[in-house]
């Protein structure tokens, strides 16, 4: 079992991404806008709260991390919501063997286990906290008005995702940003009867476009 002991013994001195953990997601580029979204909430706030809704092994949570100390002169706290569990449905998983790996990996803490591992690694003075459980169950018990910056990177389903948003309104501070991964088609590039069809899956391909899209965020 891929305890935090032997991820200590195997990567004593950095984190782990790399294998068949999934653990660097989606596009490479989004960690520089994630960077310059934290220098831009900076100019106003000297210590920036940040709420990520979606974590997975770690790879977003130590962008806002690294861009806290860069900016926020090694100040400032990220908090984690996420289940850690397999999310895909049935129907979902049947369809691609990348995301039967993924709730393997979940299914057997590895996930859980590399976030662990690999928040550790945030530079001093940058405070982690997480949450384990659905955004659904969490989100309504936290502080309204109380984060500078919101990520959603969650279910990535139309109701999941709706629910994350309405929710985020309600958390982020006055001026505060609001931001999100996994926008790749507008809804107006599509047929909206197919997104209507499909609205309760995480992730499919938009059958004109040759793209993947995720219903929550199109
Ligand atoms: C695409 S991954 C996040 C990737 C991560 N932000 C990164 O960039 O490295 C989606 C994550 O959302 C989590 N998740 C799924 N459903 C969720 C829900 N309802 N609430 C919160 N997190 C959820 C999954 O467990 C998974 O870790």
């Amino acid at each position: 079992m891929a305890d935090r002991q032997l991820l200590q013994h195997l990567f004593p001195d950095r984190p782990y991404f790399g294998g068949a953990t999934a653990g660097i997601q989606g596009e490479r580029v989004r960690h520089f806008f994630m960077s310059a979204a934290v220098s831009l909430a900076a100019q106003s706030s000297p210590a920036l709260s940040i709420l990520e809704i979606g974590s997975w092994t770690g790879s977003s949570t130590l962008t806002w991390a690294q861009a806290l100390d860069r900016y926020c002169r090694d100040q400032g706290k990220v908090l984690c919501v996420d289940p850690w569990l397999p999310y895909f449905s049935a129907e979902q998983l049947q369809q691609d063997a990348n995301y039967q790996l993924m709730a393997t990996l979940s299914g057997l803490d590895i996930t859980y286990n590399l976030f662990l591992h690999n928040t550790q690694f945030v530079p001093q003075g940058v405070k982690i906290d997480h949450m384990r459980g659905l955004s659904v169950d969490i989100l309504p018990y936290l502080k309204e008005s109380s984060f500078d910056l919101i990520y959603i990177d969650g279910d990535h389903a139309y109701e999941s995702a709706l629910f994350d948003m309405l929710m985020a309104k309600k958390l982020v501070k006055p001026g505060g940003l609001i931001c999100g991964d996994d926008l790749e088609v507008q809804a107006s590039e599509c047929d909206l009867a197919f997104l209507e069809a499909n609205k309760a899956l995480d992730i499919l391909p938009v059958p004109n476009l040759k793209r993947n899209c995720h219903p929550g965020g199109a």
